[in-house]
């Protein structure tokens, strides 16, 4: 019969990048919920503060790592603390990410390439590559990338960050067959529209009323006449990173709403 316990994450320890708000947050509270040891990274020191407080107020474990992502030293720092603190590494969530302005492909600038891809793809890659070596030398672990569904259909006037989340779809493919071998699982999760401060910014162009507008409208034409959730993200990430996908490697988990099985663009130009 199945062990329900392979769902558990007791004593595991895993790290969530940009788990402060959002997406991130979510899959963090799920994690500790399910008995994991999460240190939780993103820039803003204090952000991360209440979202540990808020871990031990329902008695998990928490560590706070301020860091940015998108700096190779500030990834081995994320590494070697967690490393000081509890020892191993068993999990890891890459799901920093950024999508700081939107435009033309016509306007596109090498700030704004540098920008997201320094952080969506480099510190996604490289954050990578750090825990990976741990897991191997430990005899195994996980690795959940966050894409989304614009890696699969490109955004007009989000080129960038398209091309970046298309990206990391190619990594968790590229770690996954690399690493198989050393029993570390590498796995895709690609969400579509999330309510999250990063889909608010796609009408920062808009008054706040106007904004509001928007964005109910894209409920309205969404399939499923709604935005997700991150709770509607967490329970995949708890199950990538739990014993239960023991045999899952290399996939992707779409998680949109069937937005992908739309022609529904989330915004409608800029
Ligand atoms: N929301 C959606 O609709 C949606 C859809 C598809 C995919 N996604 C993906 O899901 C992931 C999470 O998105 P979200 O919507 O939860 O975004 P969010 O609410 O904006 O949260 C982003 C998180 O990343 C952190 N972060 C940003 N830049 C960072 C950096 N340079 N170094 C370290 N941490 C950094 C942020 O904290 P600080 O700013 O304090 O650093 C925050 O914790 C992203 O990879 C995003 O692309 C989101």
């Amino acid at each position: 019969m199945f062990d329900l316990t392979k769902f558990s994450l007791k004593d595991k320890v895993a790290i969530v990048t940009g788990g402060s708000r959002g997406i991130g947050q979510g899959i963090a509270f799920g994690f500790a919920k399910f008995g994991a040891k999460v240190a939780v990274t993103s820039r803003k020191a204090e952000d991360l503060e209440a979202t540990a407080a808020e871990i031990r107020a329902c008695g998990g474990e928490a560590l706070v790592v301020p860091a940015h992502i998108g700096k190779i030293d500030e990834i081995n720092k994320v590494i070697g603390k967690v490393l000081d603190r509890y020892g191993r590494i068993d999990i890891l969530v890459n799901n920093a990410g950024a999508s700081p302005a939107m435009g033309s492909v016509l306007d596109c600038d090498e700030r704004l390439w540098d920008t997201v891809m320094n952080l969506n793809m480099k510190g996604l890659y490289f954050m990578s590559q750090a825990a990976a070596r741990v897991m191997k030398n430990q005899g195994g672990g996980k690795i959940i990338n966050i894409s989304s569904v614009n890696g699969f259909k490109p955004e007009p006037f989000v080129s960038v960050y398209s091309i970046s989340k298309a990206g990391v779809r190619m990594i968790t493919k590229a770690f996954a067959a690399e690493l198989a071998p050393y029993n570390i699982q590498v796995n895709t999760i690609a969400p579509g529209p999330v309510n999250t401060k990063m889909m608010d910014s796609h009408w920062w162009n808009l008054p706040p009323e106007e904004a509001k507008k928007a964005k109910a409208a894209l409920e309205e034409a969404l399939p499923m006449h709604r935005i997700g959730y991150p709770d509607d993200i967490t329970g995949a990430a708890v199950y990538l990173a739990s014993d239960a996908s023991a045999y899952t490697t290399g996939t992707e988990i779409v998680i949109d709403g069937a937005y992908l099985l739309s022609n529904v663009p989330f915004v409608e130009k800029y």
